[in-house]
């Protein structure tokens, strides 16, 4: 076991973690924010992405251990009183149809936008479906999503 200690949206939070108990299940099973999801046991599928010290990260792939001290972001945090600009942009473009993949989609949309942004270089249809490989949907066919994030692009 191990004493852990950090910040999950804006909140200070901690226990005692097995030593290999992943970030998923402590978000998810201790911290009861369900918005992140567990779609595969491969790391293929995204869903369980969240932003860890500001980076998009598959939270299956990381133990609650190595997050100590940490500010984590999950898809219950991104909101800032009104929809994100990214969750917006999936609404208005039917970017979802179950939307088990979306707070996968939507915290690796709003990461590869910072991060576009941030190099200066410009997020086009082919570059945010090459960023998508990381992210499994099984139900729209990725169209709507690369228009979200595309939208969100602009605007964030
Ligand atoms: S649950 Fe993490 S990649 Fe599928
Ligand atoms: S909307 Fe169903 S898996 Fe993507």
């Amino acid at each position: 076991m191990s004493e852990i200690k950090m910040t999950v949206n804006g909140k200070p939070v901690g226990g005692d973690v097995a030593d290999n108990m992943l970030l998923v299940e402590f978000i998810r099973e201790t911290l009861r924010l369900t918005g992140t999801h567990v779609g595969c046991d491969t790391s293929q599928c995204g869903a369980c992405v969240v932003h860890v010290d500001g980076k998009a990260v598959k939270s299956c792939t990381m133990l609650a251990a190595a997050a100590d001290g940490a500010e984590v972001t999950t898809i219950e945090g991104v909101a800032n009183g009104d929809l994100h600009p990214m969750q917006k942009a999936f609404n208005d473009n039917h970017g979802l149809q179950c939307g088990f993949c979306t707070p996968g989609m939507i915290m690796s949309g709003i990461d590869m936008v910072n991060r576009y942004k941030a190099e200066g270089k410009t997020l086009d249809e082919a570059a945010i479906r090459h960023e998508l490989e990381g992210n499994i949907c099984r139900c729209t066919g990725y169209h709507n999503i690369v228009k979200s994030i595309s939208q969100a692009a602009g605007e964030m």
